[in-house]
């Protein structure tokens, strides 16, 4: 075998994907693992992607996005409080190649991101790619929020960004205006970027503080968003990021290098999706998300409130089985997949998601009531 780009080697498989796997493998196996809107892209995105097909919108786009879009996106982020330039927008596929972007154009090898923990593993992956490290900040201790205090132990002269995902995946928790005055006090003016991995922010149940908004930040801000979660939209693969001049001189050179561009005709549907009001979808995972936490405290089990997204992080302590045990057995026994917390980084938890019919969500939670009770 000839020998591979050994940085990598480090490269977790998503272990996420793997329970999905034996869940699939598993006759007669529910699951409530997914992370993307079971729903409908809203036809009229649909439509105006057919339309500018038909007007052949197939040729390259410019490498930071067509022009419509990014003025687009530069008004609803201003109109949303964060002023914003279209040429300061660049449109990426999806927000992971936006988080992608973002930290290969800014880590060099040994610095540190901060990661508050549980957390989406992708930041993980990305700082491997670019032999940078991960420092989780646990804020399991912390009712899932950030202390100045908490965050004070993890900076150190390495620290190069920290990643705010409100609300969070896995957990649905909106972080706190507090928390966020914290993360504010620790990197404020110091070399240090705070990477807003916002794809939720629309999906949020309850009044959602957002740092990105913060004046006194944009120097070192970088803001990833997506089009995935609000409008179904996880399959087309569009979403964007925001950054101050001098880094989007870098970041351009980057995603040009890895994309050239997003397919024409997607941006074209995109300035679409931001027209589309998310009221409909938004109050489908708001009706499901009462029942899901109405059924889990039923059943005597205890999860931070989840306030936007569409996961319920459920402490699972008192079973005394890890993780992955926990839903290896559930699978096996129970026929019910969820995802183990030991994949964003917390032991001691599951996550489960309310992207599924009220039928499937019912038949889950039956189930995971019929599971416990042999534990
Ligand atoms: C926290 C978080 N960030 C980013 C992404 C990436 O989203 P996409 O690339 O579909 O825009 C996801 C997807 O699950 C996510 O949960």
């Amino acid at each position: 075998m000839i020998p591979l780009n050994q940085n990598l080697d480090s490269l977790k498989r998503s272990q996420i994907r793997v329970f999905t796997n034996l869940a699939k493998a598993t006759p007669g196996c529910a699951s409530l693992t997914i992370g993307e809107p079971d729903l409908d892209t809203p036809e009229a995105i649909k439509l105006a992607a057919m339309a500018a097909l038909r007007d052949n919108q197939t040729h390259y786009a410019p490498n930071q996005g067509t022009p419509a879009l990014r003025e687009a996106i530069a008004a609803r982020e201003t109109n949303r409080g964060n002023p914003t330039r279209p040429e300061n927008v660049l449109v990426t596929v999806g927000a992971c190649q936006a988080l992608f972007t973002a930290l290969l154009g800014i880590l060099n090898p040994g610095e540190e991101i901060i990661v508050p923990t549980p957390g989406f593993g992708l930041y993980e992956t990305i700082a491997t790619i670019a032999g940078a490290k991960t420092v989780p900040l646990d804020v399991t201790k912390t009712g899932f929020q950030i202390t100045e205090a908490a965050l004070a132990e993890v900076m150190t002269e390495k620290t190069k960004a920290i990643i705010i995902n409100s609300p969070c995946n896995p957990t649905g928790v909106v972080f706190s205006a507090e928390s966020l005055a914290a993360v504010k006090k620790a990197v404020l003016g110091k070399p240090v970027f705070v990477i807003c991995d916002n794809v939720y922010y629309d999906l949020s149940y309850v009044d959602c503080p957002d740092i990105s908004r913060d004046p006194d930040l944009r120097d070192q801000m970088i803001l990833c968003q997506s089009f995935s979660k609000p409008w179904a939209m996880t399959g087309w693969r569009i979403g964007y990021l925001t950054c101050p001049d001098y880094v989007m001189d870098r970041l351009l050179l980057l995603s040009a290098a890895t994309i050239t561009a997003v397919p024409t005709f997607l941006q074209e549907a995109a300035i679409t999706a931001l027209n589309t009001d998310i009221a409909p979808l938004k109050a489908v995972y708001e009706k499901r998300r009462a029942y899901v936490c109405e059924r889990l405290k039923a059943m005597g089990l205890s999860f931070p409130e989840p306030e936007g997204a569409f996961y319920v992080f459920v402490n699972i302590e008192k079973f005394g089985l890890d993780s992955e045990t926990f839903c290896t057995r559930m699978i096996r026994e129970g026929k019910l997949a969820v995802v183990p917390g030991a994949c964003f980084g917390t032991e001691g938890y599951i996550r489960l998601s309310y992207c599924y019919s009220d039928e499937e969500l019912k038949t889950g939670l039956d189930r995971l009531e019929a599971f416990i009770a042999t534990l």
